[in-house]
């Protein structure tokens, strides 16, 4: 069954892979960014809507990249080429190897600088920095941490060295005896976290807002942001899952992997919900706060709790390594492609790319301070990286790459790498082709501004859409009719 190429690098075992893969999944955007926007887009039904992104969209195309990975066994530019010329196709789709690897570092480019202040907040938590009586005092503590180039820098500049220095050691050595230790600690903080807000006070409301689910609420943008998020936050089209899924040994089953993958993400960032909301509660303070909430209200609620320092120190420790472990996943891709077609050494590699990354990510950092108003259309050069990424590169790549695996390789090739029963195969055929696609056209439909969606009103028409995506795609190409005509 298999002409996959031979692999440069393997995880140690399967697990090494999970643990690999979870970590850059489990990131900021579990611990920060789904919070706060389950907070701004009013609870339980934005978590609904994610959690069927997740399954519909995010699944889906998650098995596509670990078995573009391992068929090509290469960085995304080789592996895609690879897995498109087995098929006869043009390489020309290597160019979706191209944007991912590019996205990934246009990430990490502003990444850095959030897991700066994750940094630099525990900083502030040991040495006694983070004391202020109201929602204002420690929005000037914030406001003081960025307002300083070279302090800011100084922590983007201590994150981005310690990522490369980790991508640097390699694969084994560097990535996989990281993540070991740093996965399972932070479980265990994030488990402490929420032993302690159970006592907090807040615990019942925090789970009635995190599942009461009233679909009613969600806004258009609401489901909008929600899928968006089922990207960001399964590291998908970035190049992340891909480059480690080349490192995925040949037995390892990649529906299996996925799932584990996906489950341990999805239970986090509900874990970090339920983490923090309860002390948010418990101190009366508003779950809207927006991008702020961990570094505002949070340490402010902690303050006025017992051993709520304590508590604030091992809350940005484990945020600290959950950003570091999604991190070094997203320059991978470059280092491996730097490796492996180029022939430079990892370590080059990697100083390489760490410099080119210093200077992007130092424009990045400056959007906080003497660079605010170095705007174009009213974004500042961080939001850019963040909206061109999350709106755009991410949710296009994922087409792309659904599209590729569902109407033009050759069908063998996922048969062989999947290793689904008929039935299975078939659901991920349908999930591959039409759903997840369809999916991702709605979030451009709304991002162009063409259409302003209200899934609660039209939901019939996107069903009428799905029923005229399949049957004109298995007019075209009868591939699922096929699968399931046997
Ligand atoms: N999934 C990471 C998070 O949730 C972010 C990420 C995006 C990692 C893209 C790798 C690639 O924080």
């Amino acid at each position: 069954m298999t002409t996959r190429e031979k692999p440069n690098n393997l995880w140690v075992s399967r697990w090494g892979f999970i643990l690999a893969a979870t970590g850059s999944a489990v990131g900021l955007g579990n611990i920060w960014k789904f919070p706060y926007m389950t907070g701004e887009f009013g609870g339980g039904a934005f978590v609904l809507v994610y959690l069927a992104c997740i399954l519909a969209i995010g699944i889906p195309i998650m098995m596509v990249e670990i078995g573009y990975g391992r068929r090509g066994r290469g960085s995304p530019i080789d592996a895609i080429r690879r897995v498109a010329r087995e098929s006869g196709r043009s390489s020309g789709w290597s160019l979706l190897g191209w944007m991912a690897m590019l996205c990934g570092f246009m990430i990490l480019s502003f990444y850095v600088v959030v897991a700066g202040w994750s940094v630099s907040y525990l900083w502030k938590a040991i040495s006694g920095g983070l004391n202020a009586d109201s929602v204002d005092g420690m929005a000037a503590i914030f406001g003081a941490n960025n307002a300083n180039p070279l302090n800011l820098g100084f922590w983007s500049t201590l994150v981005t060295v310690t990522t490369m220095l980790i991508v640097g050691k390699g694969v084994q050595d560097g990535i996989e005896r990281n993540v070991r230790w740093m996965m399972p600690g932070m479980v265990i903080m994030l488990a402490i976290m929420i032993v302690y807000a159970m006592f907090s006070g807040g615990f019942g409301q925090a789970l009635d807002f995190l599942f009461g689910f009233e679909l009613g609420k969600l806004s258009g943008e609401g489901l909008l942001a929600a899928m968006g998020h089922a990207f960001f936050t399964l590291s998908l089209a970035s190049g992340a899952i891909l480059t480690y899924g080349s490192y995925l040994p040949d037995g390892s089953s990649i529906a299996r992997t996925t799932f584990t993958v996906a489950v341990c993400d999805t239970l986090v960032a509900l874990m970090a919900g339920l983490a923090i909301f309860p002390v948010i509660f418990a101190n009366g303070m508003d779950p809207a706060s927006g991008p702020g909430l961990i570094f505002m209200s949070l340490p402010l609620a902690f303050q006025q709790m017992p051993f709520g320092t304590l508590l604030e120190i091992i809350f940005f420790v484990m945020l600290t390594m959950a950003a570091l472990t999604s991190a070094i996943s997203m320059i991978e891709a470059t280092v491996a492609w730097l490796n492996e077609s180029k022939g430079i050494s990892r370590v080059k590699a990697s100083w390489g790319t760490g410099i080119v990354l210093w200077i992007v990510s130092t424009l990045a950092m400056l959007s906080f301070n003497v660079g605010a108003d170095w705007t174009l259309a009213g974004k500042t050069f961080f939001d850019w990286l963040d909206y061109l990424t999350s709106r755009w590169m991410m949710p296009l790549g994922g087409l792309g790459m659904a599209l590729l695996a569902g109407f033009v390789l050759r069908n063998e090739i996922f048969k062989a790498e999947l290793g689904l029963s008929k039935a299975q195969h078939a659901l991920w055929l349908f999930m591959i082709r039409y759903v997840s696609p369809l999916g991702i056209v709605v979030i451009f439909i709304d991002a162009l501004g063409i259409m302003t969606l209200d899934m609660g009103a039209q939901w019939p028409w996107l069903l009428a859409a799905l029923a005229v995506f399949v049957a004109i795609g298995e007019m075209l190409s009868p591939r699922l009719r096929r699968q399931l005509a046997g």
